[in-house]
């Protein structure tokens, strides 16, 4: 009979989701509503503030409500704290003085502590609402559980609250739940499926109280209004750039213990600036509250991002977080922490709308100045000869200014030479006394500005969404999952990193200055500069590098930039000198990460490369399908021969991909290739070969104890690597010997204890892969860089 009622309940619940989430669809009746985590920080700071909000409004709508303010401390204890924070909630400035007095008194007598810790303080809690309804001869419209605790209890709770404190047929239930939703995105969809075991996709609301900032929640509306005179312009040829920014000036101090697992990159910009980014730039859905349509053009967004690398971001740390930390988690004084405090991305979407239109997502602690905004700055084709004053030749933007900084108030700002927005709501004006305030150095009197008549607080509106059950302002389980998809590989990437350490406040002056390069983003200026010198090096072609030997062959040593356009360069002079002599140049690259600062390199300033006349050949591959990230020739097309004017059948992909199937012997992929080399290469012999070596000592697909011995006198091999994909196909011995010219490239700080050994090993293949490389007639370059090779 309880499971029959159950699964009735539960199909009713789900029914009530199909989108068309309206005050109208809402039935009057009486709302429980319980905060567990009552008289927690945030409770305290926000949520009985704005749900003494919500009750103003709705007094005198029909309904009814009760209050709990729920927590693991007994009654005796935590009833005095609960009542001295709802003594503090305030009416809005429309509400007289009278009025406020009476409605708080009322608020007050309807609120009440309960502790809620096992199974049987949750079963009071229904049986409690359920007398109250009864005896007060109420219908009930639904029952609201705001989880403000650490999200490690939310699993318990939710499984406490489904088999609870679910209300009778016809009311709803809904949960709210306040992020860290997930560490990455095996934790996210752990927590997700375990929560989904308790309650419907409906029922949860994943609050991103960036969702109820004024100013956000007005970006589509926005785009809606103006979208006659925002539709041309809002693409890839007309904005320079997106900046998304939270910067502030506060430090972490008293939240190290959860801010030190989490960082900047967890705790703002997966979220909060994520959700701004994807408003900025979904699709405009028919109707902005339907939540159906509004979360699937958000979901589009998030799956047509290009994935996040370490070139994609740069960290920083204030100076006295380290010392922070080590007080507050009991630490030693050698204990470091790679957390940052401050990270700048930059994200680009990969569609025909905004394809290489620079996203920058940044955010820091212990900056200059407590301000957040959205920036779309336009392109300016207008050159003004004389008169720089004139305002065609002022930076045209739109600025969604959510607060703080030098404006004080939140706004939405277009630069008078773009275009006079309409209003986005009723409930806004327009700023026409100007004072003397200048945004990103420009005087306020340039810019239409609107903003709130009134100013509100994001929590407060949320929480009148959740209660109408509007959920386009709230975050779906596929949504938050696709947003961890996007930052999980950037945060491993970013795992072994070191933040830049910077000062705190104004003494950070430019230190934190970014520049865009590209697909890529770095620090403008370097910390830290060791001149050649100091190194005992020479500066050679303009280059600062130091030549030298190690292994008994040739060495070019320098910081890695410098050590990239060396490696550049002389592939450049190779590709030249063969095609002189012979028309034609073979390169072979190998894969991984290591070369693709040199595939940028090559793409962004070696626009005299004779590509038309080279062929790219392939060290090795892994064993997956050339869609994949892991593939190396998907690394190769997306990092340098998508961008370069290369003949389409110049290119050579290892055929790894035959009979619907991977590397399997009988398909004779290996030998297919190797035909193709003996065909195209004279003697088999490449012009350059560029290499790379693992940890482990191993170069191209050649790993130790993988018996180079064995495979005989073929040109190309499978091989099996001990890492993940196993298995892959790589060129032997045999043919890189015989190139002409062969680099060996090692980079970054890590490689360091390699260079270590192997300036120390004898050449043992079978061990040491890479001191198999010793070419027959042609030369042995390693290309080193400082971090590797000094540590
Ligand atoms: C929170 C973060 O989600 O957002 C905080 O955990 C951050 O670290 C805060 O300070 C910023 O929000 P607001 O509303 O002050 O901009």
């Amino acid at each position: 009979m309880f499971l029959t009622v159950f699964f009735l309940l539960v199909a009713l619940c789900t029914q009530g989701g199909n989108g068309k989430e309206s005050e109208e669809a809402q039935r009057p009746g009486h709302v429980s509503v319980v905060i567990v985590g009552g008289t927690g920080d945030l409770a305290k700071k926000y949520l009985w503030q704005g749900f003494f909000q919500l009750y103003i409004n709705q007094v005198s709508s029909g309904n009814t409500f009760s209050f709990y303010g729920g927590g693991q401390s007994p009654t005796e204890k935590a009833t005095p704290v609960l009542f001295e924070i709802l003594k503090a909630v305030s009416c809005s400035k429309d509400v007289s003085q009278e009025r406020c007095a009476l409605l708080k008194d009322q608020f007050l007598r309807l609120a009440q502590y309960r502790q809620l810790k096992s199974l049987e303080d949750y079963q009071d809690l229904a049986k409690h609402i359920e007398q109250q309804l009864q005896e007060e001869g109420m219908t009930e419209a639904g029952r609201l559980f705001y989880l403000s605790v650490p999200a490690f209890a939310y699993a318990d709770i939710a499984e406490k609250i489904n088999s609870s404190c679910r209300p009778k047929s016809g009311a709803w239930l809904r949960v709210v739940l306040e992020k860290p939703f997930g560490h990455d995105y095996r934790s996210a969809q752990v927590l997700a499926s375990q929560l989904r075991s308790s309650l419907t996709e409906e029922e949860m609301y994943r609050i991103d109280h960036y969702l109820g900032k004024q100013v956000v929640s007005k970006i589509l509306p926005f785009r809606i209004q103006n979208k006659k005179l925002l539709d041309p312009i809002w693409n890839k040829h007309h904005i320079e750039r997106v900046e998304i920014v939270l910067k502030e000036t506060l430090d972490v101090k008293g939240r190290i213990a959860f801010y030190d697992q989490y960082g900047v990159v967890r705790d703002v910009l997966q979220n909060h600036l994520t959700e701004v980014m994807t408003l900025l730039t979904m699709r405009l859905p028919k109707n902005v509250s339907r939540s159906e349509e509004v979360l699937g053009n958000k979901l589009q967004i998030l799956s047509s991002m290009l994935p996040l690398g370490k070139n994609q971001a740069v960290i920083g740390q204030y100076q006295t977080y380290k010392a922070e930390v080590q007080q507050e988690l009991n630490k030693t004084k050698d204990h470091v922490s790679h957390t940052p405090t401050f990270a700048a991305v930059l994200a680009q979407i990969d569609d025909a709308q905004y394809e290489d239109m620079p996203i920058l997502l940044i955010s820091g602690k212990m900056l200059d100045e407590r301000v957040g905004y959205a920036r779309i700055l336009f392109k300016n084709d207008i050159f003004c000869v004389q008169n720089h004053n004139n305002v065609h030749c002022k930076p045209k933007q739109i600025v969604f200014y959510f607060g703080h900084g030098s404006l004080q108030y939140p706004a939405i700002l277009v630069s008078k030479n773009l275009f006079k927005p309409a209003l986005v709501d009723s409930e806004w004006k327009e700023v026409t006394e100007h004072k003397d305030v200048n945004v990103f150095g420009l005087p306020i009197s340039d810019f239409y500005i609107q903003t709130p008549m009134e100013q509100k607080e994001a929590y407060a509106e949320l929480i009148s969404h959740i209660f109408f059950g509007r959920k386009n302002s709230f975050i779906s389980t596929e949504n938050l999952l696709a947003s961890w998809d996007l930052w999980t590989p950037l945060l491993s990437s970013l795992a072994s990193t070191f933040p830049r350490i910077y000062p705190g406040g104004a003494d950070n002056a430019d230190l934190l200055d970014i520049h865009l390069k590209g697909k890529d983003i770095s620090y403008n200026n370097e910390v830290v500069i060791i001149s050649t010198d100091q190194l005992g090096g020479t500066s050679t072609n303009g280059f600062q590098v130091m030549q030298g030997k190690f292994r008994s062959s040739e060495m070019v040593s320098a910081w890695a930039e410098q050590l990239v356009d060396k490696l550049a360069a002389d592939i450049q002079e190779a590709a030249e000198a063969a095609i002189y002599e012979g028309g034609v140049f073979h390169l072979a690259l190998s894969g991984g990460s290591t070369p693709l600062a040199l595939f940028h390199r090559l793409v962004d300033h070696h626009f005299t490369f004779p590509w038309r006349n080279t062929h790219v050949w392939m060290v090795d591959e892994r064993c997956v399908l050339p869609t994949e990230l892991e593939s190396n020739f998907r690394s190769l097309h997306d990092h340098l021969l998508q961008h370069v004017r290369i003949p389409y059948y110049n290119i050579h992909p290892m055929p790894v991909h035959l009979n619907q199937r991977l590397c399997v012997e009988e398909d004779g992929g290996a030998q297919m290739y190797e035909k193709q080399l003996i065909k195209l290469v004279n003697s088999s012999s490449f012009h350059f070969v560029l290499l790379g070596v693992g940890y482990d000592g191993h170069t191209a697909s050649l790993f130790p104890g993988g018996k180079v011995d064995e495979l005989g006198d073929s040109l190309v091999a499978l091989t099996e690597s001990p890492s993940k994909p196993h298995q892959r196909m790589s060129l032997t011995f045999n043919v890189i010997n015989r190139a002409r010219k062969v680099a060996l490239l090692v980079m970054g700080k890590g490689k360091h204890e390699l260079i270590t050994q192997l300036s120390r090993v004898k050449d043992n293949p079978d061990k040491w892969p890479v001191t198999g490389v010793k070419p027959t007639n042609g030369n042995l370059v390693w290309y080193i860089d400082y971090d590797a090779l000094i540590g």
